[in-house]
């Protein structure tokens, strides 16, 4: 079997507040895409990576061309509205006749994950057909009424914040994406889908350091990180 990954980079970004979305701003002299695009390139157990990139990005060109050292970069899909569009259109592009195929499913925004954690995700799915980074929730959790009083707090034993990558075999998460078409809420991330369709999803503890650059204080966090690493 082969990992296929794909990355989704076709959002806007709209928390960060910036000109550009999130994916094109720089640490470290490059773009955060470019860092997480290079990650998976590079590494020995992902066969080929599909960029998703919407229609029309003008910062993609000048991104790809610094790419074009990796053969194994393959030519982008187009993105759509909802994440889980721009991830059915990445699954339709790889265009694989095998369901044994592994596809690996990595957030633009993610550029801080590290070899070992790619490695372990990718061992999990090839045992289980499934399987996500994720790492257990920390802080106590309140659930917080609309005028800001808490209303209880939730028991957080047994709850665990998911990450990419995510990882399954192709003909599951092809079949998974088909029957979310009909479901009325787009999921925010591709186990969910997994878990609708009926499908086991293991979890693989991850580390905190592979944070989603969302807000502008991540970004120097993330700065620091991939020096770290
Ligand atoms: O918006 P959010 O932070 O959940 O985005 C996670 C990832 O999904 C980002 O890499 C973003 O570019 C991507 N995305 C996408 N298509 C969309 C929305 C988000 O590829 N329509």
């Amino acid at each position: 079997r082969r990992v296929w990954a794909i990355v989704p980079a076709a959002g806007i970004g709209s928390r960060m507040g910036s000109e550009r979305p999130k994916q094109y701003l720089e640490l470290a002299g490059r773009t955060i895409l470019e860092h997480t695009l290079e990650r998976l390139l590079s590494h020995g157990s992902i066969h080929a990576v599909l960029p998703v990139i919407r229609p029309d990005d003008p910062f993609w060109p000048e991104a790809r061309t610094r790419l074009a050292m990796f053969p194994n970069l393959l030519p982008e899909a187009p993105g759509g509205d909802e994440r889980q569009e721009s991830v059915a259109n990445g699954v339709e592009a790889l265009n694989l006749g095998t369901t044994e195929d592994l596809v690996l499913i990595h957030d633009a925004v993610r550029p801080c994950i590290g070899d070992e954690e790619i490695h372990s995700v990718v061992a999990a799915a090839d045992e289980c057909g499934g399987a996500i980074l994720a790492v257990p929730v920390a802080d106590t959790l309140k659930r917080v009424a609309a005028d800001g009083c808490i209303e209880d707090t939730v028991d957080r034993s047994g709850l665990w914040r998911a990450q990419t990558p995510q990882v399954f075999r192709h003909g599951e998460l092809e079949h998974a994406l088909e029957v979310a078409r009909t479901h009325p809420e787009p999921a925010t991330d591709e186990a969910s889908i997994l878990e609708r369709a009926g499908y086991p999803v293991r979890v693989v503890p991850g580390r905190d350091d592979n944070l989603k650059v969302t807000r502008p204080e991540d970004l120097a966090l993330a700065e620091l990180f991939l020096g770290a690493r």
